[in-house]
């Protein structure tokens, strides 16, 4: 059997959960004679120790191979930075395939620079769209898809966004969701933040709160009314608000926020998910955690106009309540009335997607392989 090289690309937190159970499941098989091997490359997208290597160590994700160490910028910067050191690497040392997950700047850099040099792309989490186009996230996910080979999805919406798109389907694999089977994995060791008991913390009794899209964060005054609002319609429940640095530098110039909002640390991924469990609701404008939040069945409440998981709304637990601030009032009253939606889970997403993952890439890069 011929082994083939996948490069593995991470670079953003929202990437490192993706990719551990993939990793994990390459090993497995490797261990029974699969053969794939893999190289690790980190573009350096993220790189505080509470947006990566906290994520690394507590997921179990080896440490990179290749850091491509390319740090902040405009998304157009980061773009070509991480574009001219991937590609210097495929020209010294090509590999079979590259496998990109998400829709993060780093997805979409290095899907090009591998086509472009003709290394096939594989992209995990393909086809999904909240067709806002004002989102980089969009463009990215719109851009690798136009030139991913094979695309691994984690709903049926997504396959039929890429059918339109023109993808045939014998190139898309409807796997499930591998940011779901790191979650699954890890249940049992969700451990509280530091801050739990100083904070006298109690199950059911705080929400926690993530902002950090552009649109949300970087206007200060609007994200002043939208943390005014949040401090006043929470019923003086402590607000936990881990802080993203994009967030960090808007709010170190805003004075008086409400008592009940603690602004604390990015948290790594066993305190985050824990936190998560065990709150009254979220309320966020990220998209990966209103996966979450639907899988752990809990209210979430997404400050966006879109989403490119409507399964989280129509399945899950999550309600999109727009930008607005006065929205929240009635959304609010709703969850203290205690009537909000019970959820079910998504197809697939039963923890097993990265071992199918790994299963059809050795189909697909040694046809011949028949275990
Ligand atoms: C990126 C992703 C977004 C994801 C988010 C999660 C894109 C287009 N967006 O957005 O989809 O939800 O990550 O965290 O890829 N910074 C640090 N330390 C770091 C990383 C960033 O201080 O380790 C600073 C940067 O200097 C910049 C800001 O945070 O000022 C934003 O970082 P960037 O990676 O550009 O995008 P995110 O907003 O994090």
């Amino acid at each position: 059997m011929t082994s083939c090289l996948v490069d593995i690309i991470a670079g953003a937190r929202p990437n490192f959960m993706k990719i551990a159970p993939i990793i994990r499941a390459i090993k497995e098989r490797q261990n029974s004679g699969g053969c794939i091997r893999y190289r690790l490359i980190h573009t350096g997208q993220h790189y505080d120790s509470r947006m990566s290597d906290d994520f690394f160590t507590q997921l179990g994700i080896p440490e990179p191979d290749i850091n491509l160490e390319v740090g902040s910028g405009t998304q157009a910067e980061q773009t070509a930075a991480i574009m001219i050191h991937y590609e210097k690497l495929l020209l010294e040392n090509p590999s079979n395939l590259c496998l990109v997950v998400g829709d993060v700047t780093s997805t979409m850099a290095c899907a090009i620079t591998a086509q472009k040099l003709c290394i096939p792309v594989a992209h995990v989490e393909a086809g999904i769209r909240s067709g806002d186009w004002s989102m980089p996230e969009e463009i990215n996910r719109m851009v690798t898809d136009s030139i991913t080979n094979y695309f691994f999805t984690t709903s049926e919406i997504a396959n039929e966004n890429l059918r339109r798109a023109s993808a045939t389907d014998e190139k898309i694999f409807f796997v499930g969701n591998t940011m779901i089977d790191s979650l699954l994995s890890n249940m049992e060791r969700l451990c509280p933040p530091s801050f739990w008991n100083k904070l006298k913390l109690e199950a059911g009794q705080y929400i926690v709160l993530t902002l950090h899209r552009p649109a949300n964060v970087d206007a200060i005054e609007a994200l002043k009314k939208m943390l005014l609002s949040i401090g006043e319609q929470t019923r003086k429940l402590p607000v936990i608000f881990p802080v993203h640095p994009r967030t960090a530098k808007t709010l170190s110039n805003l004075k008086g926020l409400p008592e009940n909002i603690h602004i604390v640390e990015p948290q790594p991924y066993l305190e985050f998910n824990y936190l998560v469990k065990n709150a009254k609701a979220v309320i966020t404008d990220s998209g990966g955690i209103t996966e979450e939040c639907t899988v752990m069945n809990v209210p979430c409440m997404t400050l966006r106009d879109s989403t490119e998981r409507p399964e989280t709304v129509t399945i899950g637990t999550n309600e999109l309540i727009g930008t607005d601030p006065e929205n929240l009032k009635p959304i609010l009253d709703k969850l203290f009335a205690g009537k909000w939606k019970v959820g079910g889970i998504p197809e697939k997403w039963d923890g097993k997607t990265g071992k199918r993952i790994v299963s059809i890439l050795e189909q697909l890069l040694n046809p011949a392989t028949d275990d």
